[in-house]
Protein backbone atom coordinates (compact mmCIF):
# COMPACT_ATOMS: atom_id res chain seq x y z
CA UNK A 1 0.00 0.00 0.00
CA UNK A 2 1.27 3.74 -1.04
CA UNK A 3 2.09 5.55 2.20
CA UNK A 4 0.03 8.82 1.76
CA UNK A 5 2.37 11.94 1.07
CA UNK A 6 3.48 13.98 4.46
CA UNK A 7 1.50 16.96 4.92
CA UNK A 8 3.27 19.95 4.54
CA UNK A 9 3.11 24.05 4.09
CA UNK A 10 2.91 25.21 1.02
CA UNK A 11 6.08 26.73 1.53
CA UNK A 12 9.10 27.87 4.58
CA UNK A 13 6.91 31.16 4.08
CA UNK A 14 3.80 29.54 5.39
CA UNK A 15 5.47 28.12 8.16
CA UNK A 16 6.77 31.54 8.99
CA UNK A 17 3.73 32.92 8.89
CA UNK A 18 2.43 30.46 10.47
CA UNK A 19 4.61 30.41 13.06
CA UNK A 20 4.27 34.14 13.65
CA UNK A 21 0.77 33.96 13.50
CA UNK A 22 0.87 31.58 16.25
CA UNK A 23 3.60 33.90 18.51
CA UNK A 24 2.02 37.59 17.63
CA UNK A 25 -1.20 37.40 19.56
CA UNK A 26 -2.73 38.68 22.61
CA UNK A 27 0.43 38.45 24.43
CA UNK A 28 1.67 41.16 22.50
CA UNK A 29 -1.17 43.64 22.33
CA UNK A 30 -2.78 42.81 25.29
CA UNK A 31 0.02 41.50 27.63
CA UNK A 32 2.99 43.04 26.89
CA UNK A 33 2.14 46.72 26.95
CA UNK A 34 0.79 46.72 30.18
CA UNK A 35 3.63 44.21 31.72
CA UNK A 36 5.69 47.19 29.91
CA UNK A 37 3.59 49.51 32.09
CA UNK A 38 3.65 47.89 35.13
CA UNK A 39 7.24 47.44 35.38
CA UNK A 40 8.73 50.81 34.44
CA UNK A 41 9.14 51.01 30.70
CA UNK A 42 12.28 51.15 29.02
CA UNK A 43 14.43 48.89 31.01
CA UNK A 44 11.89 46.53 31.23
CA UNK A 45 12.20 45.96 27.40
CA UNK A 46 15.68 45.61 27.38
CA UNK A 47 15.55 42.83 29.45
CA UNK A 48 12.49 41.28 27.62
CA UNK A 49 14.74 41.51 24.84
CA UNK A 50 17.63 40.08 26.22
CA UNK A 51 15.43 36.83 27.45
CA UNK A 52 14.12 36.25 23.80
CA UNK A 53 17.58 36.04 22.83
CA UNK A 54 19.30 34.08 25.23
CA UNK A 55 16.49 31.86 25.82
CA UNK A 56 13.55 32.26 23.40
CA UNK A 57 15.27 32.07 20.04
CA UNK A 58 17.66 28.79 21.45
CA UNK A 59 14.80 26.97 22.52
CA UNK A 60 12.58 27.59 19.10
CA UNK A 61 15.35 26.66 16.98
CA UNK A 62 14.98 23.29 19.36
CA UNK A 63 11.36 22.22 19.01
CA UNK A 64 11.31 23.00 15.41
CA UNK A 65 14.44 20.61 15.33
CA UNK A 66 12.57 17.87 17.45
CA UNK A 67 9.39 18.76 15.20
CA UNK A 68 10.75 18.57 11.54
CA UNK A 69 12.98 15.32 12.43
CA UNK A 70 10.05 13.36 14.32
CA UNK A 71 7.72 14.89 11.34
CA UNK A 72 4.43 13.78 14.10
CA UNK A 73 2.86 15.50 17.12
CA UNK A 74 4.96 16.64 19.47
CA UNK A 75 4.27 13.00 21.67
CA UNK A 76 5.00 10.66 18.77
CA UNK A 77 8.29 13.08 17.78
CA UNK A 78 9.87 13.23 20.97
CA UNK A 79 9.06 9.37 21.18
CA UNK A 80 11.09 9.03 17.82
CA UNK A 81 13.84 11.15 18.78
CA UNK A 82 14.71 9.73 22.32
CA UNK A 83 14.15 6.11 21.28
CA UNK A 84 16.62 6.77 18.33
CA UNK A 85 18.95 7.88 20.46
CA UNK A 86 18.82 5.38 23.30
CA UNK A 87 16.64 7.08 25.44
CA UNK A 88 13.65 6.61 27.76
CA UNK A 89 9.76 6.65 26.69
CA UNK A 90 9.46 9.47 29.60
CA UNK A 91 10.60 12.07 27.08
CA UNK A 92 7.36 11.66 25.26
CA UNK A 93 5.50 12.90 28.21
CA UNK A 94 6.88 16.22 27.52
CA UNK A 95 4.77 16.49 24.14
CA UNK A 96 1.69 15.40 26.10
CA UNK A 97 1.82 17.88 29.11
CA UNK A 98 2.38 20.38 26.48
CA UNK A 99 -0.84 19.35 24.33
CA UNK A 100 -2.64 19.70 28.00
CA UNK A 101 -0.84 22.96 28.25
CA UNK A 102 -2.05 23.93 24.70
CA UNK A 103 -6.09 23.38 26.15
CA UNK A 104 -5.46 24.82 29.42
CA UNK A 105 -4.30 28.61 27.52
CA UNK A 106 -6.75 27.99 25.14
CA UNK A 107 -9.45 27.84 28.33
CA UNK A 108 -8.64 31.63 29.16
CA UNK A 109 -7.11 32.75 25.96
CA UNK A 110 -10.34 32.26 24.26
CA UNK A 111 -12.32 34.48 26.91
CA UNK A 112 -10.04 37.64 26.71
CA UNK A 113 -10.48 37.29 22.38
CA UNK A 114 -14.01 37.02 23.30
CA UNK A 115 -13.91 40.45 24.93
CA UNK A 116 -11.92 41.22 21.73
CA UNK A 117 -14.82 40.40 19.37
CA UNK A 118 -17.20 42.28 21.69
CA UNK A 119 -15.08 45.61 21.74
CA UNK A 120 -14.92 45.15 17.92
CA UNK A 121 -18.75 44.88 17.49
CA UNK A 122 -18.83 47.91 20.43
CA UNK A 123 -16.68 49.93 18.63
CA UNK A 124 -18.16 49.50 15.04
CA UNK A 125 -21.91 50.39 16.60
CA UNK A 126 -19.59 53.68 17.38
CA UNK A 127 -20.94 53.08 20.91
CA UNK A 128 -17.46 54.46 22.21
CA UNK A 129 -17.79 57.88 20.45
CA UNK A 130 -18.10 60.36 22.62
CA UNK A 131 -18.73 57.99 26.07
CA UNK A 132 -17.18 59.33 29.05
CA UNK A 133 -14.36 57.58 30.51
CA UNK A 134 -16.51 56.35 33.45
CA UNK A 135 -18.96 55.00 30.76
CA UNK A 136 -16.42 53.21 29.30
CA UNK A 137 -15.22 51.54 32.94
CA UNK A 138 -18.75 50.26 33.71
CA UNK A 139 -19.24 48.82 30.41
CA UNK A 140 -16.26 47.01 30.49
CA UNK A 141 -16.96 45.57 34.24
CA UNK A 142 -20.45 44.95 33.24
CA UNK A 143 -19.58 42.48 30.56
CA UNK A 144 -16.72 41.11 33.28
CA UNK A 145 -20.17 40.27 35.43
CA UNK A 146 -22.22 39.08 32.98
CA UNK A 147 -21.64 35.45 31.92
CA UNK A 148 -24.47 35.47 29.32
CA UNK A 149 -22.47 38.01 27.30
CA UNK A 150 -19.11 36.83 27.79
CA UNK A 151 -20.14 33.31 26.94
CA UNK A 152 -21.83 34.40 23.54
CA UNK A 153 -18.59 35.95 22.07
CA UNK A 154 -15.90 33.26 23.80
CA UNK A 155 -18.59 30.70 22.04
CA UNK A 156 -18.05 32.12 18.79
CA UNK A 157 -14.15 32.64 18.96
CA UNK A 158 -14.17 28.87 20.00
CA UNK A 159 -16.23 28.03 17.31
CA UNK A 160 -14.30 29.85 14.62
CA UNK A 161 -10.87 28.54 16.00
CA UNK A 162 -12.24 25.12 15.90
CA UNK A 163 -13.40 25.49 11.91
CA UNK A 164 -9.91 26.83 10.75
CA UNK A 165 -7.95 23.95 12.14
CA UNK A 166 -10.69 21.13 11.19
CA UNK A 167 -10.09 22.64 7.72
CA UNK A 168 -6.70 21.18 7.68
CA UNK A 169 -3.35 21.98 8.02
CA UNK A 170 -2.60 23.12 4.20
CA UNK A 171 -6.35 24.43 3.31
CA UNK A 172 -7.31 25.78 7.17
CA UNK A 173 -4.42 26.75 9.01
CA UNK A 174 -2.11 27.49 5.95
CA UNK A 175 -4.92 29.39 4.13
CA UNK A 176 -5.98 31.52 7.30
CA UNK A 177 -3.00 32.90 8.35
CA UNK A 178 -1.74 33.94 4.62
CA UNK A 179 -4.60 36.28 4.51
CA UNK A 180 -4.56 37.04 8.12
CA UNK A 181 -0.88 37.90 8.75
CA UNK A 182 -0.74 40.63 5.85
CA UNK A 183 -4.13 42.17 7.27
CA UNK A 184 -2.50 42.09 10.58
CA UNK A 185 0.41 44.00 9.44
CA UNK A 186 -1.07 46.06 7.25
CA UNK A 187 -3.57 47.30 10.49
CA UNK A 188 -0.95 47.31 12.69
CA UNK A 189 1.12 50.00 10.22
CA UNK A 190 -2.27 52.20 10.46
CA UNK A 191 -2.49 52.51 13.65
CA UNK A 192 0.92 53.68 14.33
CA UNK A 193 0.48 55.85 11.73
CA UNK A 194 -2.59 57.28 13.42
CA UNK A 195 -0.97 56.83 16.72
CA UNK A 196 1.88 59.06 15.15
CA UNK A 197 -0.37 61.88 13.71
CA UNK A 198 -2.60 62.04 16.65
CA UNK A 199 -1.10 60.57 19.70
CA UNK A 200 2.23 61.94 22.04
CA UNK A 201 4.96 60.12 20.04
CA UNK A 202 7.31 61.19 21.75
CA UNK A 203 6.50 60.44 25.43
CA UNK A 204 5.28 57.38 23.24
CA UNK A 205 8.71 56.34 22.64
CA UNK A 206 10.18 57.63 25.80
CA UNK A 207 8.25 55.53 27.36
CA UNK A 208 9.43 52.29 25.92
CA UNK A 209 12.92 53.39 25.14
CA UNK A 210 14.46 55.24 28.05
CA UNK A 211 16.38 52.94 30.18
CA UNK A 212 16.27 53.37 33.80
CA UNK A 213 17.37 50.37 35.82
CA UNK A 214 16.79 51.55 39.20
CA UNK A 215 12.82 50.68 38.22
CA UNK A 216 13.59 47.28 37.17
CA UNK A 217 12.40 44.79 40.06
CA UNK A 218 13.89 41.24 40.88
CA UNK A 219 10.17 40.19 40.16
CA UNK A 220 10.36 42.25 36.51
CA UNK A 221 12.88 40.11 35.26
CA UNK A 222 11.03 37.33 35.80
CA UNK A 223 7.90 38.02 34.62
CA UNK A 224 9.91 39.30 31.41
CA UNK A 225 11.32 35.78 30.88
CA UNK A 226 8.03 34.16 31.33
CA UNK A 227 6.97 36.58 28.93
CA UNK A 228 9.53 35.59 26.37
CA UNK A 229 8.58 31.71 26.25
CA UNK A 230 4.38 32.97 26.29
CA UNK A 231 4.83 35.21 23.22
CA UNK A 232 7.09 33.01 21.66
CA UNK A 233 4.58 30.07 21.55
CA UNK A 234 7.42 27.83 23.09
CA UNK A 235 7.30 24.85 25.91
CA UNK A 236 4.24 23.90 24.77
CA UNK A 237 5.10 22.42 21.39
CA UNK A 238 3.23 24.43 19.81
CA UNK A 239 5.61 25.05 17.23
CA UNK A 240 6.57 21.94 17.66
CA UNK A 241 3.62 20.57 16.07
CA UNK A 242 4.22 23.22 13.19
CA UNK A 243 7.44 22.24 12.58
CA UNK A 244 6.55 18.82 11.72
CA UNK A 245 5.10 20.28 8.49
CA UNK A 246 7.77 22.29 7.74
CA UNK A 247 8.47 21.77 3.71
CA UNK A 248 12.23 20.82 2.97
CA UNK A 249 15.62 21.17 4.80
CA UNK A 250 16.40 24.84 4.98
CA UNK A 251 18.31 26.32 7.98
CA UNK A 252 16.08 26.52 11.06
CA UNK A 253 18.52 29.11 12.36
CA UNK A 254 17.09 31.77 9.92
CA UNK A 255 13.51 30.99 10.17
CA UNK A 256 13.65 31.86 13.76
CA UNK A 257 15.53 34.95 13.42
CA UNK A 258 12.93 36.17 10.88
CA UNK A 259 9.78 34.64 13.09
CA UNK A 260 11.41 36.26 16.79
CA UNK A 261 12.10 39.39 15.16
CA UNK A 262 8.26 39.55 13.48
CA UNK A 263 7.27 38.94 16.80
CA UNK A 264 9.28 41.23 18.99
CA UNK A 265 8.89 44.33 16.26
CA UNK A 266 5.03 43.93 15.97
CA UNK A 267 4.99 44.16 20.02
CA UNK A 268 7.08 47.52 20.00
CA UNK A 269 4.73 48.24 17.31
CA UNK A 270 1.48 47.40 19.14
CA UNK A 271 3.29 49.43 22.00
CA UNK A 272 3.92 52.38 19.81
CA UNK A 273 0.19 52.29 18.78
CA UNK A 274 -1.39 52.60 22.05
CA UNK A 275 1.18 54.51 24.32
CA UNK A 276 1.19 57.53 22.49
CA UNK A 277 -2.64 57.59 22.28
CA UNK A 278 -2.46 56.53 25.44
CA UNK A 279 -0.59 59.91 26.58
CA UNK A 280 -1.81 62.00 24.43
CA UNK A 281 -5.23 61.77 26.51
CA UNK A 282 -3.40 62.33 29.78
CA UNK A 283 -3.65 58.78 30.46
CA UNK A 284 -1.02 56.54 32.57
CA UNK A 285 -0.20 53.49 31.12
CA UNK A 286 0.87 51.47 34.21
CA UNK A 287 -2.57 50.22 35.08
CA UNK A 288 -2.57 46.99 34.17
CA UNK A 289 -4.80 44.41 32.07
CA UNK A 290 -7.49 47.27 31.74
CA UNK A 291 -5.40 49.27 29.19
CA UNK A 292 -6.24 47.80 26.15
CA UNK A 293 -10.20 47.41 27.24
CA UNK A 294 -10.19 50.64 29.33
CA UNK A 295 -7.75 53.41 28.60
CA UNK A 296 -7.47 52.84 25.39
CA UNK A 297 -11.15 53.06 24.36
CA UNK A 298 -11.59 56.14 26.76
CA UNK A 299 -8.59 57.59 24.18
CA UNK A 300 -10.36 56.94 20.79
CA UNK A 301 -13.72 57.71 22.21
CA UNK A 302 -12.37 61.61 22.03
CA UNK A 303 -10.49 61.50 19.01
CA UNK A 304 -11.00 62.28 15.67
CA UNK A 305 -11.35 59.21 13.52
CA UNK A 306 -12.34 56.99 16.93
CA UNK A 307 -14.74 54.90 15.52
CA UNK A 308 -12.88 54.30 12.47
CA UNK A 309 -9.41 53.43 13.88
CA UNK A 310 -10.78 51.50 17.62
CA UNK A 311 -12.72 49.49 15.41
CA UNK A 312 -9.64 48.76 13.32
CA UNK A 313 -7.35 48.37 16.53
CA UNK A 314 -9.75 45.79 17.76
CA UNK A 315 -10.33 43.64 14.66
CA UNK A 316 -6.42 43.99 15.05
CA UNK A 317 -6.92 41.90 18.40
CA UNK A 318 -9.34 39.47 17.39
CA UNK A 319 -7.27 38.46 13.66
CA UNK A 320 -3.90 38.21 16.12
CA UNK A 321 -5.69 36.03 18.77
CA UNK A 322 -6.97 33.76 15.94
CA UNK A 323 -3.62 33.23 14.33
CA UNK A 324 -2.58 32.28 17.47
CA UNK A 325 -5.60 29.95 19.54
CA UNK A 326 -5.56 27.46 16.40
CA UNK A 327 -1.84 26.88 17.11
CA UNK A 328 -2.77 25.81 21.21
CA UNK A 329 -5.45 23.10 19.78
CA UNK A 330 -2.94 21.97 16.62
CA UNK A 331 -0.81 19.96 18.47
CA UNK A 332 -3.62 17.58 20.22
CA UNK A 333 -5.55 17.69 17.39
CA UNK A 334 -2.29 16.14 15.54
CA UNK A 335 -1.72 13.32 18.00
CA UNK A 336 -5.53 12.29 18.19
CA UNK A 337 -5.19 12.12 14.05
CA UNK A 338 -2.48 9.82 14.67
CA UNK A 339 -4.71 7.41 16.84
CA UNK A 340 -6.77 7.63 13.11
CA UNK A 341 -9.69 10.12 14.68
CA UNK A 342 -10.54 11.73 12.25
CA UNK A 343 -9.39 15.86 12.21
CA UNK A 344 -12.51 17.01 12.30
CA UNK A 345 -14.20 15.25 15.36
CA UNK A 346 -10.67 15.79 16.92
CA UNK A 347 -11.41 19.08 16.58
CA UNK A 348 -14.44 20.22 17.48
CA UNK A 349 -13.82 17.43 20.47
CA UNK A 350 -10.72 19.51 21.96
CA UNK A 351 -12.63 22.66 20.92
CA UNK A 352 -15.53 21.10 22.92
CA UNK A 353 -13.26 20.53 26.26
CA UNK A 354 -11.46 23.75 25.90
CA UNK A 355 -14.97 25.73 25.40
CA UNK A 356 -16.48 24.12 28.63
CA UNK A 357 -12.94 25.34 30.51
CA UNK A 358 -13.60 28.54 29.10
CA UNK A 359 -16.79 28.66 30.28
CA UNK A 360 -15.58 27.70 34.08
CA UNK A 361 -13.30 30.88 33.40
CA UNK A 362 -15.82 32.95 32.62
CA UNK A 363 -17.83 31.95 36.02
CA UNK A 364 -14.89 31.48 38.00
CA UNK A 365 -12.56 34.59 38.43
CA UNK A 366 -9.75 32.38 39.82
CA UNK A 367 -9.84 29.38 37.43
CA UNK A 368 -9.36 32.17 34.89
CA UNK A 369 -6.51 33.41 37.05
CA UNK A 370 -5.14 29.67 37.61
CA UNK A 371 -4.83 28.90 34.11
CA UNK A 372 -3.14 31.97 33.12
CA UNK A 373 -0.32 31.48 36.04
CA UNK A 374 -0.38 27.65 36.25
CA UNK A 375 0.39 27.69 32.10
CA UNK A 376 2.57 30.88 31.88
CA UNK A 377 4.74 30.56 34.57
CA UNK A 378 4.80 26.68 35.14
CA UNK A 379 4.03 24.81 32.38
CA UNK A 380 5.48 26.61 29.46
CA UNK A 381 9.21 27.12 31.14
CA UNK A 382 9.13 23.72 33.07
CA UNK A 383 8.16 22.10 28.74
CA UNK A 384 11.28 24.78 27.88
CA UNK A 385 13.37 23.53 30.07
CA UNK A 386 12.97 19.64 29.48
CA UNK A 387 13.43 20.63 25.58
CA UNK A 388 16.38 22.13 26.07
CA UNK A 389 17.84 19.37 28.14
CA UNK A 390 16.43 17.17 25.83
CA UNK A 391 17.92 18.74 22.45
CA UNK A 392 21.12 19.68 24.34
CA UNK A 393 22.35 16.86 26.27
CA UNK A 394 19.79 13.95 25.38
CA UNK A 395 20.86 13.91 21.55
CA UNK A 396 23.75 13.02 19.43
CA UNK A 397 25.35 16.73 18.31
CA UNK A 398 26.04 15.36 14.85
CA UNK A 399 22.43 14.17 14.25
CA UNK A 400 21.39 17.61 15.85
CA UNK A 401 23.66 19.71 13.65
CA UNK A 402 22.55 17.81 10.75
CA UNK A 403 18.73 18.51 11.57
CA UNK A 404 19.03 21.87 11.85
CA UNK A 405 20.47 22.20 8.72
CA UNK A 406 22.91 25.39 9.57
CA UNK A 407 26.85 25.31 8.77
CA UNK A 408 28.89 23.62 11.46
CA UNK A 409 30.72 27.14 12.61
CA UNK A 410 30.99 29.50 15.79
CA UNK A 411 27.27 30.51 15.42
CA UNK A 412 26.09 26.61 15.65
CA UNK A 413 28.32 26.05 18.36
CA UNK A 414 26.85 29.46 20.15
CA UNK A 415 23.57 28.15 19.97
CA UNK A 416 24.32 25.11 21.61
CA UNK A 417 25.99 26.18 24.08
CA UNK A 418 23.53 28.72 24.97
CA UNK A 419 20.98 24.93 24.54
CA UNK A 420 22.66 23.33 27.27
CA UNK A 421 23.65 26.13 29.90
CA UNK A 422 22.54 29.65 29.62
CA UNK A 423 19.02 28.95 28.63
CA UNK A 424 18.06 25.81 31.02
CA UNK A 425 19.96 27.68 33.96
CA UNK A 426 17.57 31.19 33.31
CA UNK A 427 14.53 28.64 32.44
CA UNK A 428 15.51 27.36 36.12
CA UNK A 429 15.64 30.67 38.16
CA UNK A 430 12.16 31.55 36.34
CA UNK A 431 10.76 28.29 37.27
CA UNK A 432 12.06 28.15 41.17
CA UNK A 433 10.50 31.58 41.27
CA UNK A 434 7.31 30.27 39.85
CA UNK A 435 7.37 27.28 42.91
CA UNK A 436 8.32 30.39 45.08
CA UNK A 437 5.41 32.54 45.03
CA UNK A 438 3.21 29.38 44.69
CA UNK A 439 4.22 28.71 47.94
CA UNK A 440 3.72 31.39 49.21
CA UNK A 441 0.52 32.39 47.73
CA UNK A 442 -0.19 28.75 49.43
CA UNK A 443 0.98 29.92 53.05
CA UNK A 444 -1.22 32.97 52.33
CA UNK A 445 -4.31 30.74 52.19
CA UNK A 446 -2.98 28.26 54.74
N1 LIG B 1 2.11 33.51 21.71
C1 LIG B 1 0.75 33.80 22.00
C2 LIG B 1 0.61 35.25 22.39
O1 LIG B 1 1.62 35.94 22.55
O2 LIG B 1 -0.50 35.70 22.55
C3 LIG B 1 0.17 32.92 23.06
C4 LIG B 1 0.44 31.48 22.85
C5 LIG B 1 0.01 30.84 21.68
C6 LIG B 1 1.17 30.78 23.78
C7 LIG B 1 0.30 29.53 21.44
C8 LIG B 1 1.48 29.45 23.57
C9 LIG B 1 1.04 28.85 22.40
F1 LIG B 1 1.33 27.63 22.17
Amino acid sequence: MNQPAPVTWKSRWTFILAATGSAVGLGNIWKFPYITGENGGGAFVLVYLACILLIGIPVMIAEIMVGRTGRSDPIHSMLALSRESGGTKVWGLVGGIGMIAGLMIMMFYSVVAGWALEYVFQSVSGNYHGADPAQIEAHFNELLTSDSQQLIWHSLFSFITATVVAAGVAKGIGKAVEILMPLLFLFLIILVGYSAINGDFSAGLHFMFDTDFSRLSGDAILIAMGHAFFTLSLGMGAIMAYGAYFPGHASIGKTVMTIAVLDTVIALLAGMAMFPLVFANGLTPGQGPGLMFVTLPVAFSNMTGGVFFGSLFFALVSIAALSSSISLIEPGVAWLEKQNINRRLSTYGLGLIAWVGGVASIHYSAVFDALDYITANIMLPLGGLLIALFVGWRLDPKRVLDETGMANGPLFSAWRFVLRFIAPFGILVVFLHSLGLFSALQALFD
